[in-house]
């Protein structure tokens, strides 16, 4: 090649890379004047008309949403926690009772998302579904998980059941949680669990207001209604519901592993032991019943909650049922409900201050109540020794309240269980004790002094 045909190649080659450098900026420049724009006309959106034409959209979504489900019968109902709140207040029913335009009050939110559930035995697979949904301009991505209800210990596999549906149209989005009635009549809801194959980017997962955990609920009585011109069904009591929902999550048995708890300790299956567990059950029912009359939450402790946490049974030695309570949520009428409900007190130790238990005989079985007291970092529940007046306080690492099922019944306990077996019992809490002195054996009891002579006449009744 000539030196003139290479410079003229080199010129050729320097041209073209700075012509593609220069459309490169001019690119980048489009896009930075493109992200600008878009961000401005977002906050635009926030602070005037832009906002009401957000609001419409949802409002289209949630129209074309209900429609669909109606026309497949499909009951739903709203469960949106932001929704819900804005219809408890007052001030905003009497500013949408004012408007005479078309609006969105309650169904649309600050969120760009809107909540409903729908009882999961009414759900069927239903292609024609899909293919209304996907007419509509809906994307539908669904979240399954095992059911639960088919899991126990001769049976750890379960079929797959729909757990959630996520509905999506533009960048808004309808969750419907499904709800399933488990042997307690009550409900629940599984967490939303993302496999790896499935959209991350598909929702704000992480804003949601189910799915975090699963849930427990009662069965809300519900009512048809209207809110911004659309048929919705909501919980009549919504404030109840909200309430249920700020601590509605729910902790399943550890099937898996109170199955080899009972390979290496076989299930005692005496005509005593089924005795003792249906009498248990029963009164843990009874005690269940007549605390929520109260509105007093309760959750099980001490042996009770080993046995739900180790073998997700009633323990047939223990003798008695144990609960723990809040000393905020005493009553002084928690007596007398008992008493009414059939079960005599045996004996109260202690006082609201300091130390309160509460011991009611049922039929055959003892149930115990603990109160617990809050102190900083940890909580204590006392105990006291009737014949020498001695103290003993019993310490947990700090716990919040979970629910779960336990003999059919829908229960609390703590939500770190482990810990809170852990301190109670010890590293070696997997291991049956059947000889256990509750001044000594606990692994987190402390002496704690003695009540003086004067107040025993108050602090050690027993009957
Ligand atoms: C709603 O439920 C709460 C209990 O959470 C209760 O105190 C209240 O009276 C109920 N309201 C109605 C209208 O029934």
């Amino acid at each position: 090649m000539s030196a003139a045909g290479l410079m003229a190649r080199i010129n050729r080659t320097f041209v073209l890379s700075l012509l593609i450098a220069a459309s490169s900026i001019f690119l980048l420049f489009q896009l930075y004047n493109y992200r600008q724009y878009s961000s401005q006309n977002g906050l635009d959106a926030l602070s005037s008309k832009g906002y009401l034409s957000g609001k419409e959209a949802h409002w289209h979504l949630l129209k074309r949403f209900l429609g669909l489900v109606h026309k497949f019968k499909l009951p739903v109902f709203l469960v949106d926690t932001a929704s819900l709140n804005l219809l408890s207040q007052d001030a905003v029913l009497y500013r949408d009772s004012q408007l005479k335009e078309p609006h969105c009050s309650f169904l649309c939110t600050h969120r760009d998302f809107t909540t409903f559930a729908l009882f999961g035995n009414l759900w069927k697979y239903d292609a024609a579904l899909l293919d209304a949904a996907a007419e509509r301009g809906l994307e539908l991505l669904e979240v399954h998980g095992k059911d639960p209800r088919l899991i126990s210990m001769d049976d750890l596999t379960a079929k797959e059941i729909p757990l959630h549906f996520l509905f999506r149209f533009n960048s808004r989005l309808v969750h419907v949680v499904v709800l399933y009635e488990r042997s307690g009549k009550y409900l629940w809801h599984g967490p939303l669990r993302l496999r790896s194959s499935m959209d991350r980017t598909f929702a704000p997962f992480g804003k949601l207001d189910f799915g975090r955990h699963a849930g427990a609920y009662d069965r809300p009585e519900l009512i048809l209604t209207t809110l911004d011109g659309l048929d919705v069904r909501i919980p009549k009591n919504y404030s109840r519901f909200l309430h249920e929902h700020s601590s509605s999550r729910f902790l399943e048995c550890h099937c898996k592993e109170a199955k080899a708890f009972y390979q290496l300790y076989p299930e005692d299956t005496s005509p005593e032991a089924v005795d003792f567990r249906m009498k248990a059950k029963s009164l843990l029912h009874l005690a269940s019943k007549v605390l929520s009359v109260l509105g007093v939450p309760f959750w099980l402790s001490s042996g009770t909650c080993l046995g739900w946490y180790r073998q997700c049974n009633i323990i047939p030695y223990s003798k008695d049922v144990d609960l723990g309570i809040w000393i905020k949520d005493y009553r002084h009428d928690i007596t007398q409900a008992f008493q009414k409900a059939g079960l005599p007190l045996k004996h109260k130790f202690g006082k609201v201050e300091d130390s309160l238990e509460l011991s009611f005989q049922g039929n055959d079985v003892k149930l115990d109540i603990f109160f617990f007291y809050d102190e900083g970092d940890i909580v204590w529940n006392g105990g006291t020794q009737a014949k020498s007046g001695k103290k003993f306080k019993y310490v947990f690492p700090r716990f919040s309240l979970c629910w779960t099922e336990l003999m059919e019944l829908k229960v609390r306990v703590p939500c770190e269980t482990g810990d809170y077996v852990m301190a109670n019992y010890g590293p070696n809490w997997n291991v049956p004790v059947k000889t256990w002195d509750w001044k000594t054996s606990p692994f987190n009891v402390h002496e704690n002094g003695v009540w003086p002579v004067r107040e025993w006449d108050d602090v050690i009744q027993v009957y």
